[in-house]
């Protein structure tokens, strides 16, 4: 009898789960469950979700080991008993932007502010901003002293779902994974160590208390966590140590060192294996492990695919009729560009921002001009991310492009154009939970690397590079001052 793992996505909308054969990967059952809409939810919600969609996969009696990937940063605050204080704010949550801004000004020097933001990726590989944890818990402090206080542990969402599933008891057993703790903000992955004095920055208390609240243990990659009792409740179940959603979603593409992901999900995402940590004080890209014990520096934008969701609406098509009109219209949209910082932005950091539509003009005010720009504006924010990757030096030798927007015919077609690189998209899967199996796997298996997997065939798409969209949309989204 072939022997199985459980991966899980637990993802901003919902919750994933794959059964897969550990030694082929073969993909057996899958289940989802969704997740509650907000930047604001009650852990118990995700629990919820993977409980029905654990039930969906047809259980977890003949499952040997499970992982768990996850929304990243998410601030959940647990109370001595292990209570959850108040509902997790997520990582895209933007109201914790001034506490990213006192953060930095706090280690900068006097009559210098750049300083400040060097100090930050020397300490912890990332510039904060409001996605991050470490400023959820400045906002905590001045919004809500109160449940500052109380704050006994602090986790992040997949820790705290690994640590439910495992059935403990004790804050003490909490664990997570170099790639998720990388995006704290209180974590140096570098040195791999915890940075109780952020910590205490943050909370804004002394580094002595600071030192008695509970992280979780940052687990290696492959190595399992959890106790007896989760064996004791579903039957002999191995835990991995989970990851960051980004993070899994590379293991599960297996992704090495010149590979780059493009996600396109809520969030916007391009990815790189880096072998080295990457430090960029301008904060377009961040310092993130992976989740095998390389880097994986990220360029986040909060406008991923609801850029298309919000076009579609507006023009009162669906997904398909979009790609249509957009697939219709001339590269550069006769001049109309979209910036689309539709719920404030990350990268570039604008977390107060609202797009704009510029160039609308006689010849571009119609559907197709305007569908084009929003695929072209979507795309371009990307590109931003991917050019600052490279002016950092992180090797780029391929792309693939994943998540819900990555079916696009338009995104498909487009994004070659715009990027002036060949695209590949994989065959439609759950990248995250796949990863997230793949580790758990790893961890059941006790070798040094994770098992070869098959992979699935992937399309490649090529186009005429249109280097004129990007340029003017760099030329305009400069004069989009923050509002
Ligand atoms: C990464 C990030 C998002 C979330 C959402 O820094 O904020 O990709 O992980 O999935």
């Amino acid at each position: 009898m072939s022997t199985l793992v459980a991966g899980i996505d637990s993802s901003t909308q919902s919750c994933k789960v794959v059964i897969r054969d550990a030694e082929t990967g073969q993909l057996l059952r899958q289940g989802s469950a969704k997740h509650p809409e907000g930047t604001e939810v009650a852990p118990g919600h995700w629990w919820d979700a993977l409980l029905e969609a654990i039930e969906q996969a047809g259980g977890l009696a003949d499952v040997s080991a499970a992982s768990i990937g996850g929304q990243q940063h998410g601030m959940v605050v647990l109370d001595a008993d292990g209570e959850v204080i108040r509902d997790a704010l997520l990582w895209n949550d933007t109201r914790s932007a001034d506490a990213a801004v006192a953060l930095i000004a706090e280690h900068a020097d006097a009559g210098d502010p750049a300083s400040g933001n060097a100090a930050w990726v020397r300490m912890s590989g990332t510039l904060p901003v409001a996605s991050l944890t470490v400023t959820k818990l400045r906002w905590l402090a001045d919004a809500e002293p109160e449940n500052a206080g109380r704050v006994a542990a602090v986790a992040l969402p997949h820790d705290w779902l690994t640590w439910k599933l495992s059935g403990a008891a004790r804050l003490e057993d909490l664990a997570t994974d170099r790639s998720d703790a990388s995006g704290t903000g209180y974590f140096d992955p570098n040195s791999n160590t915890y940075r109780y004095d952020l910590l205490a920055q943050a909370l804004r208390i002394s580094e002595e208390e600071a030192q008695k609240i509970v992280l979780p243990k940052v687990a290696g990659p492959g190595e399992q966590v959890g106790t007896g009792d989760a064996s004791r409740r579903w039957g002999g179940l191995v835990l991995g140590p989970g990851a960051g959603d980004n993070a899994a979603a590379a293991l599960g593409l297996g992704m090495s060192t010149g590979d780059v992901a493009i996600s396109i999900g809520t969030s916007g995402v391009v990815s790189a294996v880096s072998p080295k940590g990457i430090q960029d004080p301008s904060g377009m890209v961040t310092g993130f492990a992976d989740a095998t014990g390389e880097f994986l520096p990220l360029a986040v934008t909060l406008n991923g695919s609801r850029v298309l969701d919000g076009a579609a609406r507006m023009l009162g098509v669906d997904h398909e009729g979009l790609a249509q009109l957009a697939l219709a219209a001339e590269p550069g949209a006769d001049g109309l560009t979209l910036i689309p910082y539709l719920e404030g932005e990350r990268t570039p950091n604008l977390p107060h921002a609202t797009g704009s539509f510029v160039g609308l003009s006689l010849a571009s005010m119609n559907p197709q001009d305007v569908a084009r720009a929003a695929v072209e504006g979507l795309l371009c924010g990307l590109a931003d991310g991917l050019e600052a990757m490279t002016s950092l030096g992180v090797p780029v030798e391929s792309i693939s492009l994943i998540g819900g927007a990555a079916r696009s015919a338009a995104v498909q077609q487009i994004a070659p154009a715009v990027l002036g690189r060949e695209v590949q998209v994989p065959e439609p899967g759950e990248y995250v939970a796949d990863g997230a199996a793949r580790q758990a796997a790893w961890v059941l298996s006790g070798e040094a690397q994770p098992p070869q997997w098959r992979t699935g065939s992937v399309q490649t798409f090529t186009a005429e590079p249109t280097p004129a969209v990007h340029e003017a949309y760099a030329a305009r989204r400069g004069l989009h001052a923050e509002r």
